[in-house]
């Protein structure tokens, strides 16, 4: 059988503001999915909020994967279940290579008893090395890049690629893309689109975020999803995407009788719809 990300009503607020409000989406192994919506409409609160980021306050509903609850669970440990996030904006850790963070994640990941601490046993050296050399050559990133810091100076691109050898590493059941090409060049998309559709197959599944279809021309999505003011309006195929693409989110706006601006009852509308135009 394979698992599936069961998202059912789910409400979460930053800082006291909501910001998904009733959000509903089933991910299986192997499915691709793709999320598009305005800026600021929810996208990457709702991709932290799976993850379990500590900013981001579930106010109601319910995650399962593969039928387990989640939302109690530390981020480390859904990620243990097979869940996997690629950051809008990856951070950068000085002195830790990417080889001893990726050594580190993967051990915590794949070990029974991990509680993701320091007494994490960390699996041998040697086969660690030969695994990343593996799947550094099948998605041509440079062997240097082992070896230097966690995302320290690297280009947008290559904090992007960096991300999907953490992808490849960690084999998730399921991942969440959150617009692994916002930043790239056109070459880059079609890279880091290539290096992701290598990985894909029947164990994995895919949530991509992203603003334009280029991205999906690579990795084509079984699945289009809208989302506006919190929730999923819409979810079709891959003409949904093109019809955003040629019209935009105003047609869909007008069908849902949602304002350009998201109505907010403290009186934050004024100023939300100066800067969202
Ligand atoms: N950590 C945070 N602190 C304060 N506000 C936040 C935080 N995270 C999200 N928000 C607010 O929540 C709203 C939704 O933001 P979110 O980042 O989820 O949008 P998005 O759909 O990912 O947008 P984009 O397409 O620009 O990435 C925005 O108004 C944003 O300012
Ligand atoms: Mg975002």
């Amino acid at each position: 059988m394979s698992d599936e990300l069961v998202i059912d009503d789910l409400h979460v607020s930053v800082e006291d503001k909501p910001i998904i409000k009733g959000l509903n989406l089933r991910i299986k192994q192997g499915e691709i999915h793709a999320l598009m919506g305005p800026n600021g409409s929810g996208k990457s609160t709702l991709s932290n909020a799976l993850m379990g980021h500590p900013h981001y306050d579930v106010d109601k509903g319910t995650v399962t994967f593969n039928g387990a609850p989640i939302l109690e669970l530390e981020p480390n440990e859904r990620a243990r279940l097979g869940l996997f996030l690629a950051f809008q904006y990856p951070t950068a850790i000085p002195g830790v290579t990417m080889a001893n963070f990726l050594r580190m994640a993967v051990s915590s990941v794949r070990s029974e008893n991990s509680n993701g601490s320091e007494t994490t046993e960390l699996i041998p050296m040697r086969e660690f090395r030969r695994e990343l050399r593996g799947k550094m050559k099948q998605l041509g990133v440079d062997e240097s890049f082992a070896r230097r810091y966690l995302n320290d100076g690297f280009s947008g691109g290559e904090k992007k690629r960096a991300e999907i050898l953490q992808l490849a590493m960690l084999e998730p059941k399921v991942a969440i893309l959150d617009e692994t090409d916002s930043g790239l060049d056109i070459d880059a998309v079609r890279i880091v689109g290539e290096s992701v559709n290598q990985l894909i197959g029947p164990n994995l599944g895919v949530l991509i975020i992203t603003h334009y279809p280029r991205l999906l021309n690579y990795i084509r999505p079984e699945y289009v999803h809208v989302l506006l003011d919190g929730r999923i309006v819409e979810s079709g195929g891959w003409e949904l995407a093109e019809l955003l693409e040629e019209k935009g989110y105003d047609p869909i706006r007008e069908k849902y009788g949602i304002a350009a601006t998201v109505p907010d009852t403290d009186g934050e509308a004024e100023e939300s719809s100066a800067f969202r135009g």
